[in-house]
């Protein structure tokens, strides 16, 4: 009977047939004559049961975890009162090591490299990997950016994928990584916004999923050098329209992730706790927030009562987050401490038509705002701003051919993460984090 290559998580479709399984050496443990291997293919965990001449060559009595083998054999669901991964086994009749890893070493094993000190963690992200808390939040991401996209489909946004290289600034001047461009100076991209909104006359509502830049001096558990950054522009709206659209992007996604066996079964076992978020949002104003913040004594960043007009201060935004305890849209932020190209509030035009979204344990996931539409609105904006108006005019010829009402949003894909699988910091939601001093692995 030839066996059949499978991936581990075909497993039960499998049951009393002979299969063929390839992978990493996970865990594992000889006992009475039996040696027990928890195989490890990146799709599951298989328990592998090897007996009698198997257990008794140089490669079974030298064997290593995080070593590769094939293992051939029949899958045979487990006798009543024993555990394992899927509720059976794969009973062995052959197997051979492909690749011997060192072993002894016991800091380079997946399993104790989830426990090590943050920095050798770092240094050995690339082993950290194989773990089985860091490859969930790996596997959730992917089912994440799935449903993302799933969801921006049934919405009718098109996706589009903006340059990382740019000569324009949108988030302000202090967090930009510069570079040469061929004599030239150039930035790696803090928000492909700009260009999302030159799209709408062509492609209608659009998205994308780019990476992000910035040097941020801040040496915070929510904020990366380089992040995946999920925007997305519409056309023909209003705030409340945006708003709507954001809860809807947001739980529709939840939904469909939710709906996937696979992610939900990570997620429970990641993040049992977690609460879907009731509809409609908590809005929030920011003199509103302001108010609250007084109220429960938290100070502004020079430990003084907040005021008008004063930024809202990664703790105290987290304070108040956690305290409420549920999503929150915070609106209409004062224009001083927000980015040039946001619309005033007609009637109250020290504040903007601007949203965070604010999640509890991690604080702000996403930034939006409505667009100024008016064409010298803009251009006295730049000019207030002091941004050189030469550089944008493909951003401005935007409001020169047909402008519209339009608005968007950023949200921070590792922030998300961090939310939904209740990581302590962003960097455990991201593949090969940077920040301040890491680039490496
Ligand atoms: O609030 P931000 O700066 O807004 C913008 O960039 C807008 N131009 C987006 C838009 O309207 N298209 O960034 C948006 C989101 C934040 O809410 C946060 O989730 C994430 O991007 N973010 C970061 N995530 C990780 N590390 C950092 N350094 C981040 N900076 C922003
Ligand atoms: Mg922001």
């Amino acid at each position: 009977e030839p066996a059949r290559k499978i991936k581990i998580s075909q497993g039960a479709q499998f049951r009393d047939q002979r299969v063929k399984v390839c992978g990493w050496v996970h865990r594992l443990r000889s006992q009475k004559g039996l040696t027990f291997i928890v195989l490890r293919d990146g799709y599951g965990y298989l328990q592998c049961v090897l007996s009698g001449k198997l257990t008794q060559t140089y490669d079974a009595l030298t064997l290593t975890t995080e070593s590769t083998v094939e293992i051939h054999g029949h899958i045979k669901a487990l006798p009543e009162g024993k555990t394992a991964p899927g509720g059976h086994e794969l009973v062995a009749d052959y197997w051979k090591c492909i690749g011997k890893a060192p072993g002894g070493d016991e800091a380079f094993t997946n399993v104790v490299a989830e426990t090590a000190d943050p920095n050798s963690l770092a240094d050995r992200r690339h082993l950290v990997i194989r773990g089985e808390t860091a490859s969930a939040v790996l596997k959730v991401r992917s089912y994440v950016l799935q449903a993302f996209r799933a969801e921006f489909e049934a919405l009718q946004l098109t996706e589009v994928t903006p340059p990382c290289m740019v000569q324009t600034q949108v988030e302000g001047g202090s967090t930009l990584f510069s570079f040469d461009y061929y004599g030239q100076p150039a930035y790696l991209t803090q928000s492909s916004q700009l260009y999302l909104e030159t799209c709408l006359p062509s492609l209608g509502d659009v998205f994308c999923v780019q990476e992000s830049f910035r040097a941020e001096k801040s040496h915070t558990r929510r904020h990366l050098s380089e992040y995946t950054h999920l925007e997305a522009e519409l056309a023909f709206l209003s705030f409340t329209d945006l708003l709507e659209h954001l809860e809807q992007i947001i739980c529709g996604t939840l939904e469909r992730v939710l709906a996937n066996p696979q992610a939900k079964a990570l997620l429970d076992q990641l993040n049992p706790d977690f609460k879907f978020p009731s509809r409609p949002f908590r809005r929030m104003d920011y003199k509103e927030a302001i108010a609250w913040l007084n109220e429960h004594q938290i100070p502004n960043e020079d430990g003084e009562a907040h005021k008008v007009g004063d930024d809202i201060a990664e703790a105290a935004e987290r304070k108040m987050t956690d305290a409420l305890n549920v999503p929150i849209f915070l609106t209409g932020f004062p224009r001083e401490i927000k980015s040039f190209y946001m619309k005033r509030i007609e009637g109250d035009e020290g504040f903007t038509e601007s949203v965070d979204v604010l999640m509890p344990g991690v604080g702000e996931i996403v930034g939006g705002s409505m667009r100024m539409s008016d064409q010298a609105e803009l251009l006295a904006a730049y000019k207030n701003e002091g941004i050189d108006a030469a550089p944008y005019f493909w951003y401005t010829d935007q409001r020169k051919y047909g402008t519209c009402e339009h608005g968007g949003y950023g949200l921070g894909v590792e922030r998300f993460l961090a939310w939904l699988t209740n990581r302590w910091t962003v960097r455990e939601a991201s593949l090969y984090p940077r920040w301040t001093g890491r680039c490496t692995p």
